[in-house]
C-alpha cells in the first residue's frame, strides 16, 4: 500500500512516516520545505533503514500534484501540509486561507481526478473555540474559533464534510490533535522551529539547551489546580501511531469520522516544567507574567471515541515526553 504524505518533512508528519514504514507502508512525501528540511526524511531513513520517495512542491501546484498521482499509484493520504503559527496567521490571514484552505482543496481536486478518495486530515482541539467545557467530545458544536488559524481548521473540516455529503465513495478521517509534544526515542527527529517557539514544550527544551534565558509563564491566576493554563499534551509518537490506526480505518470503510487525538489528561504548565527538569536534570529559569491573549483556563480531550472505534490510546506519559524531547535537543541543539 502506498501512502502519500502532504507535509511528510514536518515535525507531526516526519514521525507519522517512521511509523507508516514501520508498519509497512510505501510512503510518497509532498513538502515545499517552507517550515522543514529533506534532513528529517533523511533521518526518517536512517532510523527505518527504509526509503522514503519525495516531492518538493507545493500542495497548490496542480500540475505538480497531477504528477505526483500520475507517477504513483496512492491508495490514501495523510494530509498534514499547512501553516501553523496562530500569531502569524493574525498577520497575514490572507497566506493562511490560501495556503491551508486552498491548498487542500487543490489536493482533494487532484484525489478525486486521481479516483483516489481516502484522507486523513490534520485538523485541531482549536475548532472546538472558546465556548465548550473540557474534556472536550467530538460532539460539541465547533466554532468560535479566535484567529485565522483555528478558521482554517473549521473551514477545511466543513469542506471535508461538504465533498462527503455529495459522494459517498470518500473516506475522510478528521483527527482534531490536542498539544503534540515529544520526539522520537532515537533522538534523531523532533520539532524544530524556525522562529522563537510560540508552544510551551519547544521554547523550555530551547531554555534547557541554552537558546533562551528563560521561560515566560503565561498567567497563574486561572482557575485550575496551581493557576497556570491545563492542556492535553500527547506524544508525537502515539499521534504517529493514531494516524496508523485512523488510515486501516479510512482504507477499510467508507464514510466520514472525526476524532480526538489526546490523552484525555490536563498537565499544567508549571506540572510540565517540573516533569522537564526532572528528565533533563537540568534547572529551567522562568518568570511569571501575564496572560496570553486567546488563551483559555484548560483543554483537554475526552479520548473514549478514538478508543472504542479505532482502538487507540496514548499509552505515553508526561515524563516520556519529557526525556526524549530532551534527547531530541541536546543531540541537536540547532535542529536539523
Ligand atoms: P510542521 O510545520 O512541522 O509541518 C507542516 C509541513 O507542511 C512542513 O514540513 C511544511 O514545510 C509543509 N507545508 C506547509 N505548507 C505547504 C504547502 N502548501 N505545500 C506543501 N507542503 C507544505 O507542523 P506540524 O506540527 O507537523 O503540524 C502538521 C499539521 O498538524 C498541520 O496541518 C498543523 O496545522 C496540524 N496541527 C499541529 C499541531 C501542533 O501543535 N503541532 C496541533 C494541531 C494541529
Ligand atoms: N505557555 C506559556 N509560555 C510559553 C508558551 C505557552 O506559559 O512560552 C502556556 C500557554 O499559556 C498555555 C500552555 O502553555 O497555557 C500551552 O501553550 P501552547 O502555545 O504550547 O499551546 P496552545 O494550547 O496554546 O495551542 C496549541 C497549538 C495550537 C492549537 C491548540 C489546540 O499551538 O495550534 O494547541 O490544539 F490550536
Amino acid at each position: 500500500m502506498s501512502i502519500l504524505v502532504t507535509g511528510g518533512a514536518g515535525y507531526i508528519g516526519s514521525h507519522t512516516c517512521a511509523e507508516l514504514l514501520n508498519k509497512g507502508f510505501g510512503v510518497i512525501v509532498v513538502d515545499n520545505l517552507s517550515n522543514s528540511s529533506l534532513t528529517a526524511l533523511d533521518r526518517v531513513e536512517e532510523i527505518t533503514g527504509k526509503s522514503v520517495k519525495r516531492y518538493v512542491c507545493d500542495v497548490r501546484d496542480e500540475d505538480a500534484l497531477t504528477k505526483v498521482f500520475q507517477e504513483n499509484s496512492v491508495d490514501a493520504v495523510i494530509h498534514f501540509a499547512g501553516l501553523k503559527a496562530v500569531g502569524e496567521s493574525c498577520a497575514k490571514p490572507l497566506e493562511y486561507y490560501d495556503n491551508n484552505v486552498g491548498g487542500t482543496v487543490k489536493l482533494l481536486q487532484c484525489m478525486q481526478a486521481a479516483g483516489c478518495k481516502k484522507i486523513v486530515f490534520s485538523s485541531s482541539a482549536t475548532v472546538y473555540g472558546m465556548n465548550n467545557a473540557s474534556p472536550l467530545r467530538e460532539d460539541m458544536p465547533a466554532g468560535g474559533t479566535t484567529n485565522p488559524y483555528g478558521t482554517t481548521k473549521l473551514f477545511i473540516e466543513r469542506i471535508l464534510s461538504d465533498l462527503y455529503a455529495s459522494d459517498k465513495g470518500w473516506s475522510v478521517s478528521i483527527l482534531r490533535y490536542f498539544n503534540p509534544i515529544g520526539a522520537h526515542k532515537s533522538g534523531k527527529i523532533g520539532e524544530n522551529p524556525r522562529d522563537i517557539p510560540n508552544n510551551l514544550m519547544p521554547y523550555i527544551a530551547q531554555v534547557a539547551v541554552g537558546r533562551r534565558e528563560k521561560l515566560n509563564i503565561f498567567g497563574n491566576d486561572y482557575d485550575t489546580r496551581d493557576g497556570t493554563g491545563v492542556r492535553d499534551y500527547i506524544h508525537v509518537a502515539d499521534l504517529a501511531d493514531g494516524h496508523v490506526k485512523a488510515l486501516d480505518r479510512v482504507l477499510g470503510k467508507m464514510g466520514l469520522d472525526v476524532y480526538n487525538l489526546g490523552t484525555g489528561r490536563g498537565v499544567s504548565v508549571l506540572e510540565l516544567h517540573a516533569a522537564f527538569e526532572k528528565a533533563s536534570g537540568v534547572k529551567i529559569a522562568y518568570e511569571i507574567g501575564p496572560r496570553r491573549d486567546g488563551d483559555i483556563a484548560e483543554c483537554y480531550a475526552d479520548a473514549g471515541k478514538a478508543e472504542r472505534e479505532l482502538g487507540f490510546k496514548a499509552v505515553r506519559t508526561i515524563e516520556e515526553a519529557c526525556g526524549d524531547t530532551w534527547r531530541w535537543q541536546s543531540q541537536n541543539p540547532e535542529g536539523f
